[in-house]
């Protein structure tokens, strides 16, 4: 039986004056049924009601349907051709660069920098086991970083016939048509074609991710990639990490990509019949919603215990501020990494406005040999009386001290607790985020799908392009 994420919301709950979850309960678990009940209108002969588009719900049910595909029949299925693709790219390039931005790059961004070595990119190629290389593009207009990576992909001593300068790219857009994606694989595209010089390369070495139609399925239509990915019409970027959008990443990555998938997949199986108090999705929606409405704690920090959950952090500051952060509706979300930032922004948790929900994430055990603190004949610095302790017994006591001082003052704290930082338990946490946000969203009659709100900037940029001479 695999371990299960935990939720604990004592902390909150405990604090004097602290709202009930049971105030909720009837509203909550309706808002479930409304949550999966949405599913079922995106199945065919169904008519999705007007003021429920758009509906993304498909991510709710991918995890499950995907493994169940996979298991009969293995090749055929999406699994089995994402396995194949990347095992072929690992054996084919040491380097791989992902174009995207937003819910087609944080995803991936999360898991790697989650479950890969921190330093993976300085290993060498038999440390890192054949797995390539990673670099992220296309998910910003700076031009400094866009030249130093072309520079160091193309320089004029890389060989296309030396393994370790071979590099391939997957770009992913489910629109195919965001501007800073676009551009980048314009540019890295012309200079893949340029350094490997033979019209066979790009077709093997250019991965795209993308929707059934738009610009970027018309340029894999006209330049016949290889091997082009899917994203479901029904699934929203920023809910597309058990897509391909996410999965071949990972696959890439050597990651196991059907334990993400069981991890995800419990926690919805978990959901569907979980009560409250025992489902680390309905306790943090509950815990979430009444801090905001009775507390006006609208202030979401998510406070990641280790720099490794950082991306997933940011992942999720996507996930909540574009689907809730509507109709001047929606808390705001804020990731930190302690004990990081306890040096930055600790100063304002303490004692700042009373309007934080501080929500830690913690994992359990770490994945490497604990670190002791080692004795030393100059004890100026006073760490010898530290002998017996390892830099995890440090962190689990400075997780415990932060949570005393915030219930000293009365700020409330909640726990999301992972066993370890393994696929299972990401699949999970992942898949509870999305389906907590979700289901808030049905809770407080906000649509969480769509992100009417960005198309502002795109179309003043837009604008201003097509008036100014360059
Ligand atoms: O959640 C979303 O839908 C957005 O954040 C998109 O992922 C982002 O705008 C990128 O879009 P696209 O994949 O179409 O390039």
């Amino acid at each position: 039986m695999a371990s299960r994420i935990r939720y604990n919301a004592d902390a909150t709950l405990g604090i004097p004056g602290a709202p009930q979850v049971d105030q909720i309960e009837g509203a909550l678990l309706a808002a479930r049924d409304e949550m999966f009940g949405d599913v079922e209108l995106l199945q065919p002969g169904s008519t999705i009601p007007d003021e429920k588009v758009p509906l993304d719900a498909g991510f709710i049910n991918l995890p499950s349907e995907l493994l169940a595909a996979h298991g009969s029949d293995f090749e055929n299925s999406q699994l089995g051709r994402i396995e194949a693709t990347a095992s072929e790219l690992r054996s084919e390039v040491d380097r791989v660069l992902f174009l995207g931005i937003g819910g087609s790059y944080m995803g991936a961004r999360a898991l790697f920098e989650a479950l890969l070595n921190p330093y993976h990119n300085e290993l060498s190629t038999e440390q890192r086991k054949g797995v390539p290389r990673y670099y992220f593009q296309g998910n910003n207009l700076d031009n400094d970083e866009t030249a130093s990576l072309l520079e160091l992909l193309t320089a004029r001593e890389n060989d296309p016939a030396d393994f370790q300068d071979r590099w391939g790219l997957v770009v992913i857009s489910k629109s195919g048509g965001t501007l800073e994606t676009a551009v980048a694989f314009r540019i890295f595209r012309d200079a893949l074609e340029r350094f490997y010089g033979d019209d066979d390369a790009p077709r093997r070495f250019v991965v795209p991710i993308t929707g059934e139609t738009g610009k970027l399925r018309d340029i894999c239509n006209a330049k016949k990639y290889d091997r082009v990915f899917p994203i479901p019409d029904n699934v929203g970027g920023r809910f597309s990490i058990f897509t391909p959008v996410g999965l071949l990443p990972a696959a890439i990555m050597g990651l196991d990509v059907k334990r993400l998938l069981e991890g995800a997949a419990d926690v919805t199986e978990q959901l569907r019949t979980g009560s409250l108090g025992d489902d680390p999705v309905l306790d943090y929606v509950a815990t979430c919603h009444l801090t905001e409405v009775k507390q006006g704690l609208d202030i979401r920090v998510l406070s990641t215990w280790g720099s490794r959950l950082e991306a997933l952090g940011l992942w999720y500051d996507q996930l909540l501020a574009e689907s809730l952060g509507k109709q001047e509706q929606g808390a705001t979300p804020l990731t930190v990494v302690n004990t990081r930032d306890l040096h930055s922004r600790g100063q304002q948790h303490q004692e700042g406005r009373r309007d934080k929900l501080i929500t830690n994430v913690i994992v359990e055990s770490s994945s490497t040999t604990p670190l002791g603190v080692p004795q030393s004949d100059f004890d100026q610095d006073n760490l010898n009386r530290l002998g017996d302790k390892t830099i995890p017994t440090l962190l689990e006591a400075a997780i415990a001290g932060t949570n005393q001082a915030y219930a000293d003052e009365v700020r409330p704290t909640a726990d999301i607790v992972l066993p370890r930082l393994d696929e299972y338990a990401i699949g999970q946490v992942l898949q509870m985020l999305m389906l907590a946000t979700v289901l808030e969203g049905r809770l407080i009659g906000i649509n969480p799908y769509g992100q009417p709100g960005v198309e502002a900037y795109k179309k003043n940029m837009t604008a201003i392009l097509n008036k100014s001479p360059s």
